[in-house]
């Protein structure tokens, strides 16, 4: 039966290599999770997303997959999943499982097949083009499009004589979603892992599976490495939605999981109903991005930290369109930040000065909007962007691509300063656990620095800390699951109070005879605010003051729960 379970969910991500460490490599692991169950509990959260932790040659740490079937040694066994997914149950925690569909590893031996020759079995598996000529006789790839990791999204193999295509880095060959005989295998792995005991899965990049077969040049203007950042040359492609259906009935319709799928930015309101509509036979939500990178983080090198201000009216504009849009067509997840972007702390809050007082705003929002909210391992004790001053503490393969080509344009000082704000990297540092030697993440050398400030924010601190980060998610969260406002969080109505208020995000949930106000200020100053009503109680107010009135002055970064 189906219970639509992940509609009173709340999640949390996992980076595995960052979480927790056990066995002193440096490289947090499956029993670091296992381990940290008990904090995942008792944080309140019920479905935890975990990163990719197949075999996989780690170029893109585990997008890069080798082996479907098996755990990568770096995280542990196949037996230590089952473990993992065995006492998560116990607890009532679900497991949600990264799937990648659209390309597999060079080391994959499919790929090995497939470009063994012209005419091996598997050679269609993946997507193959003959050269092109230029002016001069010289050989240039089949199209001029660019790939998302910099540069063209074409690699040439000496081998066979013909381009592979990879839309992200050159070790990650994109499969062939055309050729039913790679579907069927797909179809056959995703069962497999649901029958051992898996509850869902967030499916990566499935906006990309198919691509403009026509493979001709992009009309778009060329960028510094010559190539055409046209994405709707492999992004919701009409093909994609009729594998979607396939996977629905093949896989999905039989099982009560839940299936999340990542869009991306190319996807608007209207193509997300067709990945995750009601009736859609396909997903049961899609992660849009719209919603990110709302301080004019990119290009922003010149400016100081404090000169960056979030625009709170486009933010808030942006979430509204999701919500009215989806409203009674699809379910929607709600994020801050996920392993590709930048800590929210850095991005919309406000680690110098109101590290506290931001991180419980940021909370307040995410936990209370409509649909299902996920929050990413550190956000909850509000973990910041990194400190790194050196080139080679960065270790994301896009970052390496990037450096290379931008250090021709850019100085040294510039691309740090764009890194610290925009990298991917900031999201994967060590988990903050303790203060003490590597912020207890591991007792050996960890993969990744982490940030210095681990001293003084950390889950051990925390913990300790009523006011805190962490224990204010705890509160939201329980605000959220349990006791008479679950309903009205998770299915009342949103209404935009102030909407033109260019510092507050205020906004109304309703549903039968209750009423929640949500009031957050996301400015480091004060702000005076008329509230629509006198509310009869407060749920929440991360600056704990006992009583509100009509007209109040919102200090820096308050956030309340209310009820009418
Ligand atoms: C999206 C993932 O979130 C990202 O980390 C990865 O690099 C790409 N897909 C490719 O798998
Ligand atoms: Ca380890």
């Amino acid at each position: 039966m189906k219970t639509q379970w992940w509609k009173n969910a709340v999640g949390y991500q996992i980076y595995p290599r960052s979480f927790k460490d056990t066995n002193a490599d440096g490289i947090g692991d499956l029993r670091g999770i296992i381990e940290k169950l008990d904090y995942i509990q008792d944080l309140g959260v019920d479905c935890v997303w975990i990163c990719p932790f197949y075999r996989s040659p780690m170029d893109d740490n585990g997008y890069d997959v080798s082996d479907f079937y098996d755990v990568d040694p770096l995280f542990g066994t196949l037996d230590d999943a089952k473990e993992l997914i065995a006492k998560a149950h116990q607890k009532g925690i679900r497991i949600i499982l990264d799937l990648v569909l659209n390309h597999t590893s060079d080391e994959h031996p499919w790929f090995m097949e497939s470009r063994s020759s012209l005419d091996n079995p598997k050679r269609d598996w993946y997507i193959w083009q003959k050269p092109r000529q230029d002016e001069k006789g010289k050989r240039i790839p089949p199209t001029n499009w660019a790939s998302f990791f910099e540069g063209s999204c074409w690699n040439y193999d000496e081998t066979s004589g013909e381009y592979y295509l990879k839309i992200f880095s050159d070790k990650m060959p994109d499969l062939n979603w055309a050729n039913p005989d790679l579907r069927k295998e797909m179809y056959a792995m995703s069962r497999w892992w649901l029958d051992l005991g898996v509850d869902g899965f967030r499916v990566d990049a499935v906006a990309h599976l198919s691509k403009d077969t026509s493979f001709t040049d992009s009309e778009m203007k060329l960028n510094h490495d010559g190539v055409a950042p046209d994405w709707s040359k492999f992004s919701n492609r009409p093909e994609l939605f009729e594998y979607l259906h396939e996977f629905h009935d093949e896989v999905l319709k039989h099982y009560d999981c839940l299936s999340v799928g990542e869009v991306g930015g190319g996807a608007n309101v209207k193509a997300a109903t067709r990945y995750a509509g009601y009736h859609a036979k396909a997903f049961n939500m899609v992660f849009n991005f719209d919603h990110c990178w709302k301080n004019g983080a990119f290009g922003s090198e010149d400016k100081t930290d404090d000169e960056l201000t979030v625009n709170v009216l486009d933010l808030k504009e942006t979430m509204d369109r999701w919500i009215q849009g989806m409203k009674g067509k699809g379910w929607i997840p709600h994020y801050w930040l996920n392993h590709d972007h930048p800590r929210v702390m850095s991005q919309y809050g406000n680690p110098r000065k109101f590290h506290r007082a931001s991180g419980c705003m940021l909370g307040t929002v995410l936990l209370t909007l409509p649909g299902t909210p996920f929050i990413y391992n550190g956000e909850e004790i509000g973990m910041t962007n990194v400190d790194y001053t050196d080139i080679n503490d960065f270790n994301d393969v896009w970052v390496k691509n990037y450096y290379e080509k931008a250090i021709k344009r850019q100085s040294p000082e510039q691309i740090l300063t764009h890194l610290r704000r925009t990298s991917r990297d900031n999201a994967r540092t060590p988990m903050q656990w303790d203060d003490s030697a590597s912020a207890g993440f591991t007792t050996g050398k960890p993969h990744q620095k982490p940030v210095g400030n681990y001293k003084e924010i950390n889950v051990k601190q925390q913990s300790e800390d009523p006011s805190s980060i962490l224990n204010a998610y705890k509160h939201l969260i329980r605000l959220r699951k349990h006791g008479h406002l679950h309903s009205v969080l998770v299915n009342g109505d949103f209404k935009l109070i102030s909407p033109k208020n260019k510092d507050l995000f205020v906004f109304e949930r309703k549903k039968d005879d209750v009423t929640v106000l949500v009031v957050a200020n996301f400015r480091a100053h004060e702000i005076r605010y008329k509230l629509p009503y006198l509310p009869k109680a407060i749920h929440y107010d991360n600056y704990g003051l006992a009583e509100i009135t009509k007209e109040i002055v919102l200090l820096p970064y308050q956030a309340l729960v209310l009820e009418k």
